[in-house]
């Protein structure tokens, strides 16, 4: 895959080693993001890579990764068909890399029926009022068990999504990262991610607040180190 020019900076440190660096800004695709953030964050071989919400793995078009499949829903014929609150059956300290992408919003109010947006956000689950109106409920299972499946030193990548429902901002992606680091994840970094247009449902009427054009890529590592290290560094687990 080739990234596209200014999405990376390069430069010479002092020490004369080249300094590459991500931008903060993205508005490169997913599936060039992701291969961009396995390379520069990973103290550990970023693989296998398990996706605990794989859906029809569109943040992968482009990106020839192997990728093992979880979804909940089995009309998308995932390799593992779990919640991935539970992942049931998937043994420990088994995956260098999890990729998370988990539905943004959720059928609201008194309208229980499907509709096309919500399938296409993956939005069929619960967020009413029981649940503060917001999706953050899902975070603290799925991040025990990502945890539990991921190596030490293994790299969560989360796709967060903030939202408004009823009628207030919920800022999910500041749930997500408190909610990580409470789960023993250190939050290393936060990438914007632009989107070429702002997700719209025919059902919204008049608009209260900013159309999200953006998403957060939030990158976690199972272990207390913000930054990579060396596999050298590592103990011998590190380098299997
Ligand atoms: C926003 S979509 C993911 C889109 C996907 N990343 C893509 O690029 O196509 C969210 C997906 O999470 C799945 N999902 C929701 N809750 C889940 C759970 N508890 N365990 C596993 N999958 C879940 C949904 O079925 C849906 O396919």
């Amino acid at each position: 895959m080739t990234v596209k020019k200014g999405h990376l900076n390069g430069q010479v440190a002092d020490n004369g080693t080249p300094y590459r660096a991500i931008s903060s800004v993205w508005e490169g695709s997913d599936a060039e993001l992701l291969d961009v953030m396995l390379t520069f964050y990973p103290s550990i071989k970023p693989s296998p890579i398990l996706d605990a919400t794989y859906n029809v793995g569109r943040i992968w078009r482009g990106s020839n990764r192997r990728v093992v499949s979880m979804d909940i829903d089995p009309k998308y014929n995932p390799d593992i068909l779990a919640d991935n609150r539970v992942m049931k059956g998937v043994r420990a300290n088994r995956f260098g890399v999890v990729v998370y992408d988990p539905p943004h919003v959720g059928p609201q109010g008194r309208d229980k029926s499907v509709k096309r947006f919500d399938v296409d956000f993956g939005a069929t689950v619960e967020c009413g009022k029981q649940h503060g109106w917001t999706l953050s409920y899902l975070y603290p299972p799925f991040l025990q068990q990502a945890k539990r499946v991921l190596k030490p030193e293994g790299l969560l990548l989360a796709k967060i999504t903030d939202m408004v429902n009823n009628h207030r901002s919920r800022w999910a992606h500041c749930d997500f990262m408190r909610m990580a680091e409470d789960a023993g994840f250190t939050v290393c970094d936060l990438i914007v991610k632009i989107r070429k247009g702002p997700m719209v449902s025919n059902r919204w009427k008049t608009a209260h607040h900013a159309r999200k054009r953006h998403c957060f890529w939030i990158i976690c590592r199972n272990g207390n180190s913000c930054e990579r290290v060396q596999q050298s560094q590592l103990p011998l687990w590190g380098n299997c």
